[in-house]
């Protein structure tokens, strides 16, 4: 959209692709931020005469420009697009790739908005899907239909925390000539980058680890198919469901420290697993990074980290598990996940309630954790204490 920001980065690491790309100084004032481009609209220059192509903030904003060049080179994309939410970005890419009578796999553990969205939205449309275990590639492989156009994985899952193999599953898609698209919200792109492993389309809800303050709701699309990204913009100005200014800018402020972050909750969390684990009052924990979870090795091949995400199932019942949840007191109880600040959830009450009743039902004792960057040993502290 606009030229200056358009020539790719010299820059090469995740590191500093986080904070400068997308972002060079501004050339009014030298600022090394991008500035809130607060507008609505554009002076021309006579008519059709647009700078830098800004002519209305629904088709083009440069402070949104700066995150989804920003986006694009942190996924390793050709384009990124940004979105008022997650689920803004997931019913555009929908409405993108699908028509009536199309079918979609989608997987057996997934965020339950992302369900909803199938279940009670996209169905409506004449749009067709079915479950699968998406860490077995031959259970894919086996709910593909004739006219199977998309392939849908969380990975690592929520709130199972199960890992599916982009790779193998991105072969699964290409020979049945359907799209992989993978949910990277919990891995991020510094842990995890599906494009390279083969996936067609990422899709993040960046109100999580991207934004990483839970002070922003918006949503993100990157691929590297060119005519794919261009039938994407054409769809997000049609549809308009755009990320803002500020929220573009909130959540560029927060990728800048996303690989000091990312690291961080993949420690802390690891610790955390670790007490869960040996916890008398703790029946099962979901983890990728403990050895004997069955997607360890997997998320090791194609993960940096294992991130900050742990669910634990907890000796008597949904009672017991919300009592957890009731009595944590530095993990917040609440929904969403990935800022700074460690949250508790019960999903079957909360964030996964769309999904009771349907094959991707959650266990009734089940406690999800966003681990976050305080001090590892205050955070074990308050589980400790919490699981009595
Ligand atoms: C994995 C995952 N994908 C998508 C979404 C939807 O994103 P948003 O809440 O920004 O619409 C969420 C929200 O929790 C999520 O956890």
């Amino acid at each position: 959209m606009s030229d200056k920001h358009s020539q790719p980065h010299p820059a090469q690491s995740f590191e500093t692709l986080a904070i400068h790309a997308g972002q060079e100084a501004d050339p009014l004032t030298g600022a090394v931020v991008p500035p809130i481009y607060q507008v609505s609209t554009y002076k021309q220059d006579g008519v059709g005469g647009l700078r830098g192509g800004y002519e209305y903030s629904r088709s083009g904003n440069p402070t949104r420009t700066a995150l989804e060049e920003n986006l694009a080179a942190l996924e390793g994309g050709s384009r990124g697009l940004a979105f008022a939410s997650g689920l803004a970005a997931e019913d555009c890419l929908l409405r993108t790739l699908l028509t009536p009578g199309d079918h979609v796999v989608i997987p057996n553990d997934a965020y339950g908005g992302t369900f909803r969205l199938f279940a009670k939205v996209v169905e409506r449309w004449g749009v067709e899907w079915s479950v699968a275990d998406s860490s077995d590639p031959a259970a894919v492989r086996a709910a593909i239909r004739p006219r199977t156009k998309v392939v849908w994985v969380e990975t690592p899952s929520n709130p199972l925390l199960g890992i599916t193999d982009i790779a193998a599953v991105a072969d699964v898609a290409r020979t049945a000539g359907a799209r992989l698209v993978v949910d990277n919200t919990f891995a991020s792109p510094y842990l995890q980058q599906p494009l390279a492993l083969g996936a067609d389309v990422v899709v993040h809800s960046t109100t999580k680890y991207m934004g990483g303050h839970s002070d922003v709701v918006g949503g993100a699309l990157v691929t590297s198919d060119t005519a794919l990204a261009d039938e994407l913009a054409f769809h997000q100005n049609a549809m308009g469901a755009i990320s803002g200014p500020f929220d573009s800018w909130l959540t560029l402020r927060g990728i800048k420290t996303l690989a000091v972050r990312m690291d961080r909750h993949s420690a802390n969390a690891s610790r955390v697993a670790e007490l869960l684990v040996s916890h008398p009052k703790v029946t099962q924990v979901y983890y990728p990074g403990l050895p004997n979870h069955p997607g360890h090795e997997i998320a090791a091949k194609q993960m940096r980290a294992f991130g900050g995400m742990v669910s634990f199932r907890v000796e008597g019942g949904e009672e017991a598990a919300v009592e957890v949840c009731d009595k944590a007191e530095l993990f917040t109880l609440g929904e969403s996940l990935g800022g700074v600040e460690s949250l508790i959830e019960h999903p079957g009450r909360m964030t996964h309630a769309s999904v009771v009743g349907s094959a991707l039902e959650v266990p009734a004792d089940l406690v999800r954790l966003s681990v976050g960057i305080e001090s590892a040993d205050d955070l074990i502290a308050d589980l400790t204490r919490a699981l009595g």
